[in-house]
């Protein structure tokens, strides 16, 4: 059967067919996938079921992985679980429990790990255990968002340093870090819009974790985020990916926005294993060299 790519929405998304993922994948057939990526920023693989070691293999072809660190429950494997099941006992988490205050950060828009300093390519997500009602994972394009601004908008856009920072983002949800927690996770710069280095393509690096302006005061810094957020994910551009269990959904951080939606969490099973491939090329382009040293420059002084 022919690999087959069949777009999902006008401005993004694409569901792919006509391979087996785990029968090991060719250099040409990884080469559309790739192509893909950029074309179309999300990549949704149904009935691809993997184990972990599948998905390890899998992610690898896409670049370097993030370890994970910190507060979630797979940290020190290269796994992050976005779940209500206890990783060692497989039994459902109270609603009380802290790991579940974490958890509800994911209903947020935001790309992941724009609070690092080394960005993200992609996240690629395996559904284990979902529930019967909820527990979707909803998609914007911030290169549709970028797009539809005029030429004098975007040219503001183009100048601007975005501070992401993880305590303001769970912040937002309630959720407190330990002094010793929220010290992994310094505040860090990049640009607010992104261009992809194979189309020119460019996009709005947003969402939850970014939390300021570089260089604007703190409130006209937040009303301009709320504002593309607000307009980047209106109800009509959104895709709401309705998971079976088996299916595999890639993401380009640097393009889409994503979130998960709310679920019965006390009396529902939901279990999801991402791994997030990191792109430190990024780092060596002009725009972030600029902002590096910008930000060496304020360290040293
Ligand atoms: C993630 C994430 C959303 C979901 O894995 O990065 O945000 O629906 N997941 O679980
Ligand atoms: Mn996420």
């Amino acid at each position: 059967m022919a690999l087959r790519f069949e777009p999902i929405r006008p401005e993004f998304g694409a569901r792919v067919s006509g391979v087996t993922l785990n029968l090991g994948i060719s250099d040409p057939a990884f080469s559309e996938f790739r192509r893909a990526l950029d074309e179309y920023s999300v990549l949704v693989f149904p009935d691809q079921p993997m184990s972990d070691s599948q998905q390890i293999d899998f992610s690898r072809l896409w670049g370097p992985l993030e370890p994970t660190k910190g507060v979630n429950p797979a940290s020190g494997t290269f796994f992050a679980r976005q779940s209500n099941l206890d990783i060692a006992t497989g039994t459902i988490i109270s609603t009380s429990d802290r790991r579940m205050d974490y958890q509800r950060g994911n209903y947020q828009w935001h790309a992941d790990s724009t609070f690092k300093r080394i960005p993200s390519l992609c996240s690629i997500l395996t559904a284990r255990e979902v529930p019967s009602e909820g527990g979707n994972t909803e998609f914007v394009s911030t290169r549709a968002a970028y797009e539809a601004k005029t030429e004098d908008e975007r040219r503001e856009l183009d100048s601007l340093t975005v501070e992401h920072d993880f305590s303001v983002s769970r912040g937002r949800v309630g959720f407190k870090f330990s002094p010793e927690e929220a010290a992994h996770y310094p505040p860090v710069w990049h640009p607010l819009v992104q261009t992809n280095p194979v189309t020119g393509r460019r996009s709005l690096l947003i969402g939850a974790h970014a939390a300021a302006i570089v260089d604007w005061p703190a409130e006209k810094g937040a009303a301009l985020l709320a504002h593309l957020l607000d307009r980047a994910t209106r109800p009509e551009l959104v895709y709401s990916h309705r998971w079976q269990v088996g299916d595999v959904v890639i993401w380009d951080n640097r393009s889409v926005l994503h979130r998960a939606t709310a679920y019965d969490t006390v009396n529902r099973r939901r279990l999801m294993q991402r791994t997030t491939i990191s792109n430190p090329t990024v780092l060596e382009t002009p725009a972030y060299r600029q902002i590096e040293t910008r930000r060496l420059s304020i360290v040293a002084s």
